[in-house]
């Protein structure tokens, strides 16, 4: 029978390096926390994801406890990687599985990688197999220790390293596939003899002897770790340019690339242009052939359908735009309704905060929004209707389909006056 998979997520370290207030972990990299990003390639793959928190478990149990398959372990000190994991062994089962141990700070590893890496694991018939990068600057790292014939031996960390094992350029990339029988049996045997007095999950290697395995990641900025901001700031650039590139494969438009920011998980359609600055944060949703700035904001909840376009200097949150609708200069649309082809004039807001609520400003289809309006929510604004330049629609008047109104606050055009601007 096929043996299933369970995941260790290591994320009890102080991240003393980092100087974060609060959980390391937990530091946004493009619209994620580190933790969500791991916890996101693991889903696939495993029925069971274990976090192993230390003080800071509550806040961490706070923000991942609604995810499905998500448990979590307390390690009461940080002593190390070893007791880290051992500190989840009691809700690990015992045998028939193989555990997936990876660090809660390497927000860079894909699933495709972790998979291949089990496959490896089970058709060496490995009870322990580590995962390894062949980097340019190991500074930090552990390094993996070989024989002559390239046999795996151990792992060594940078503190422990004699002055030839400090030019290895092979490293630990921190995830380890270990059968469940293996990890039950050697992780009592992991001692402190080291540098830095820690239990290292690292002596799995050594202490596995024979049925010890490598798996060598193809791309080593999969490994990389977060453990300093200056590192944060290199995993934020590699992600960016894995999204983009994503992106660009499935047919969207992104003229300048490096001019751009796109976070995690965020949905384009084909033939859609993204235009030099704009920022797309995580949660917004935009379908094909829209085009978004240059220099626009869309942020949680804004939805663009079909064929919808956004210009210069607007930004729109928790808002649906509708299909072919425009707002092509210095708007703010947040928490409203836009219909299909409705046409934003330059600098409309919509004031949608009354100092201790936000409501929403509902715009029907083929609405012709003047320029300079400010919607005062909540308002409803009538399929067809027109606002003049500069009208202000204060709360709960809402506009009939098809009238027009104008001024502060604004009134129906009286019908003489409109006869005599049409
Ligand atoms: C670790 C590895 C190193 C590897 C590197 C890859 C060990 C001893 N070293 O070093 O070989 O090259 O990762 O990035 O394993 N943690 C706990 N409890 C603890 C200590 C750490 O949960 O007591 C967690 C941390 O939150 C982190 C992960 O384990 O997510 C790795 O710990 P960290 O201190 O960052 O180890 P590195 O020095 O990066
Ligand atoms: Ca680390």
């Amino acid at each position: 029978m096929k043996r299933s998979l369970v995941a260790v997520v290591l994320a009890a370290g102080e991240g003393k390096r980092m100087r974060t207030q609060g959980p390391k972990v937990l530091v946004d990299l493009l619209g994620r926390p580190l933790l969500g990003h791991v916890l996101t390639a693991l889903a696939p793959l495993c029925r069971q994801r274990v976090i192993v928190g230390g003080k800071q478990l509550p806040i961490l149990r706070q923000r991942f406890a609604h995810e499905k398959g998500v448990g979590f372990a307390l390690q009461a000190r940080p002593l190390g990687t070893a007791h880290a994991v051992k500190s989840a062994l009691k809700v690990l089962p015992l045998r028939g599985v193989d555990v997936l141990i990876v660090c809660g700070d390497a927000p860079l590893i894909r699933t495709e990688t972790l998979q291949a890496a089990v496959a490896s694991h089970r058709a060496a018939g490995a009870d322990v197999t580590v995962l390894t990068a062949c980097v340019t600057d190991p500074t930090g790292l552990g390094r993996i220790v070989r024989n002559a014939g390239g046999a795996l031996l151990r792992i060594v960390e940078q503190k422990d390293c004699s002055p030839r094992e400090l030019d290895l350029s092979e490293i630990n990339a921190g995830q380890f596939v270990v059968r469940a029988e293996a990890l039950h049996r050697l992780l009592p045997q992991i001692g402190r003899d080291n540098t830095q007095r820690e239990y290292y999950l690292t002596d799995l290697i050594a202490l596995a002897k024979g049925k010890a395995h490598a798996y060598r990641i193809a791309d080593p900025e999969e490994a990389r770790g977060v453990n300093r901001p200056d590192e944060l700031d290199a995993a934020r650039k590699h992600l960016q340019a894995r999204i983009v590139h994503e992106l660009r494969a499935a047919g969207v438009i992104i003229p300048a690339p490096e001019h751009v920011v796109i976070e995690s998980g965020v949905a384009i359609g084909e033939g859609t242009v993204v235009h030099p600055f704009v920022v797309l944060r995580a949660g917004a949703t935009i379908a094909a052939r829209c085009s978004v700035g240059p220099c626009a904001v869309l942020r949680d909840g804004a939805q663009l359908e079909e064929g919808a376009r956004v210009g210069n200097f607007v930004e729109v949150k928790a808002s649906r735009l509708g299909q072919r609708a425009k707002a092509m200069h210095l708007s703010y649309i947040g928490d409203a309704e836009v219909g299909a082809d409705v046409n934003v004039g330059a600098g409309t807001i919509t004031a949608n905060f009354d100092g201790v609520v936000k409501h929403r400003t509902r715009i029907g289809a083929g609405v012709s929004v003047g320029a300079g309006t400010i919607f005062v929510a909540p308002v409803t604004v009538g399929d067809g209707a027109r606002t003049g330049a500069g009208a202000v629609v204060t709360r709960g008047h809402n506009v009939p389909k098809g009238a027009t109104v104008v001024g502060v606050p604004a009134r129906p055009l009286a019908k003489k006056l409109k006869q005599r601007h049409s």
